[in-house]
């Protein structure tokens, strides 16, 4: 092992402590303690083995801030040491004073970025392993929170830079709920769909888009199944402080649906925000629960954490700040110092001008109806349907859409389809007597 590291002569001291003090009876019966330890980039670990005494161990060291554990630390340390069971060990994590944190996980030290497939380098964990994140169908959506200082701009700049490099896979809409000043220096990189969103009105053009591009794909989906959207970009949003902007009841519902049934139409949100209390998200719990990737950088308080996390354990408010995260996918949870991209990579990346000059501006109907209920019906009922959902808007849109549903001329005979309705279009044509049934 190596001993030239302070860090590793720092953890070893703390073993040595814990081990005598255990074996002389600290927490009631002598206990043998085997130990383990790790030199993460921002704290370090000891893994304490104690068989059936670690419930005794974790109770003595874990309460009143740690008070016990403290008492074993041999380096200068600020913030919370965080004690927890890990698998069968009791862990004892505490961070690195400034001048011994390894906050410099640049890009090229780990080996570029991942092509493809939605993945991007999000950082290395405490054994200094890349940790590849990124948006599928098994984690379709990232919420990223942190308190101010944290990293959450970073992380998302790091993960925007990465996707741009896959240009052609990645289509990618920013949204920005400080003004521009955390996502704007990525205006301009290869695959951005509009103009960085930074207000309200903005912001609901840009989620409006997204939404009829998600309406657009299910249709395709409906019509010809998931081949349909093979080679089809995936959308990636980005929010950054996501608080901001979500008071705005049509952010809010756009938002809700993305989240909802973006997944199978592929598009995919990362969502950073400073507070991710339940108000944020409104009272719909489907906010958070197609949240299923989380980064939580340093949150404020415990409740915060667990809101973050989706957890009570680990303490993301023990975190160390600026990028000292857990990243939490199913099944894992990593502390991880999360990738540096700052002006260095900025600077020098190729720019072109985004797809879409402006964001078409989005009608009221992009947001004011839910498209959550599915009715299946013939192609002569939809037809029928439509005129009487869509009178008052004349023959040309009426044509327009009957097209865009797949659908040839009213009245022709098709299959049985699926359809995503609006509640106030279902009503409108139960009024006016056609008849459906719910797939
Ligand atoms: N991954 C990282 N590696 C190294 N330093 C970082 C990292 N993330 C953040 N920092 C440092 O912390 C500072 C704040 O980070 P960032 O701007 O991302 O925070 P934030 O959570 O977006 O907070 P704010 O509320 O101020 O927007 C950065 O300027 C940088 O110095
Ligand atoms: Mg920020």
């Amino acid at each position: 092992m190596k001993t030239n590291d302070p860090r590793q002569l720092y953890l070893q001291q703390t073993v040595q402590a814990l081990q005598n003090v255990l074996a002389r009876g600290l927490v009631g019966e002598p206990l043998q303690a085997q130990a383990e330890v790790v030199v993460g980039p921002r704290a370090g670990a000891v893994l304490l083995y104690t068989g059936l005494g670690a419930g005794r161990v974790l109770r003595y060291f874990a309460t009143d801030h740690a008070a016990a554990a403290r008492q074993f630390i041999g380096w200068p340390f600020t913030g919370e040491p965080g004690v927890f069971m890990s698998g069968r060990a009791v862990r004892i994590e505490v961070p690195w004073p400034d001048n011994l944190a390894d906050t410099e996980v640049r890009l090229d030290r780990v080996g570029g970025s991942p092509k493809g497939q939605g993945r991007w380098k999000a950082g290395i964990d405490e054994r200094g392993r890349v940790i590849t994140a990124g948006v599928s169908d098994h984690i379709p959506h990232w919420l990223i929170s942190g308190t101010t200082g944290s990293g959450k701009t970073v992380s998302l700049r790091a993960a925007g830079y990465q996707f741009a490099q896959d240009a052609d896979q990645n289509r990618i809409v920013l949204i920005d709920g400080k003004f521009g000043s955390g996502l704007g220096v990525l205006h301009g990189l290869p695959g951005m769909v509009g103009p960085v969103a930074t207000d309200v009105p903005t912001a609901r053009d840009a989620l409006a888009w997204v939404n009829r591009q998600m309406q657009q794909r299910y249709e395709k989906l409906t019509n010809a199944g998931e081949q349909a959207l093979s080679g089809l970009p995936r959308i990636v949003v980005l929010f950054d402080e996501f608080q901001e902007l979500v008071s705005d009841p049509a952010v809010r519902e756009l938002t809700r649906r993305m989240l909802a049934q973006g997944r199978a139409a592929n598009i995919h949100v990362l969502m950073g925000t400073q507070h991710p209390t339940i108000d944020a998200f409104g009272d719909d719990g489907s906010l958070k629960r197609n949240l299923v990737g989380r980064i939580a950088l340093k949150v404020t308080d415990a409740k915060a954490s667990q809101v973050a996390l989706g957890d009570s354990l680990p303490r993301a408010d023990r975190l160390a700040g600026k990028g000292d995260a857990y990243v939490v996918a199913p099944g894992h949870v990593y502390r991880a110092q999360m990738v540096l991209v700052d002006q260095r990579e900025l600077d020098p990346a190729p720019r072109c001008d985004p797809l879409l000059r402006e964001w078409p501006e989005s009608q009221p109907q992009d947001y004011g109806q839910e498209p959550t209920v599915r009715w299946s019906y013939t192609g002569a009922e939809l037809a029928q349907g439509l005129i009487a959902a869509l009178r008052g808007w004349g023959r040309r849109n009426l044509m327009q859409s009957l097209a865009n549903a797949g659908l040839g001329r009213p009245g022709a005979d098709r299959a049985s389809r699926l359809l995503v309705l609006g509640r106030e279009q279902f009503a409108a044509l139960a009024a006016a007597g056609h008849v459906l049934s719910e797939a």
